[in-house]
């Protein structure tokens, strides 16, 4: 499935409960839990499916709002080693079993989800 897809197939609602079930895990992981901004959780939840919505063919809202993403440079003040990026895509993953999307789109953002993570490394273990 081509990227520009996704987002006619699921939809906002499909980004929605895909990133409320990663963020429902966050507050009580033990490596990534304590990176997260516990009084803007919500926030975060919102910046991430706002960006996943315009990467994957919906509106632009992220970089309406926050500009371009440079991820690398904005993941740069939290030290993400191998176990912090396989912890991330580990959740991830969980998040996608739950929400059960279309397998034709699960397929298409497992592969994202983990080379985007690989990228965002900036530390050794
Ligand atoms: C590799 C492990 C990763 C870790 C430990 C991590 C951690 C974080 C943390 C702590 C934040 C700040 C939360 C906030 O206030 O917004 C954040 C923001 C964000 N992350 Fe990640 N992240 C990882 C991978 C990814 C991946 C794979 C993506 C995309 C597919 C991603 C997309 C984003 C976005 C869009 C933001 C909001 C940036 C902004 O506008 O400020 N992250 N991440």
């Amino acid at each position: 499935m081509d990227d520009s897809e996704i987002f006619q197939a699921i939809g906002e609602d499909g980004f929605e409960r895909l990133v409320a079930a990663f963020y429902r895990q966050i507050p009580g992981d033990d490596l990534l839990g304590p990176m997260y901004p516990p009084d803007d959780l919500d926030g975060a939840e919102q910046r991430l499916r706002d960006f996943l919505v315009g990467r994957f063919g919906g509106p632009s809202r992220y970089i309406e709002q926050r500009g371009h993403p440079r991820l690398r440079m904005r993941h740069a003040p939290f030290v993400i080693d191998a176990a912090a990026r396989n912890r991330w895509v580990e959740l991830m993953s969980r998040a996608l079993e739950e929400t059960q999307l279309p397998r034709e789109v699960e397929l298409a953002l497992r592969p994202f989800f983990e080379g985007v993570a690989t990228m965002m490394m900036n530390a050794r273990s």
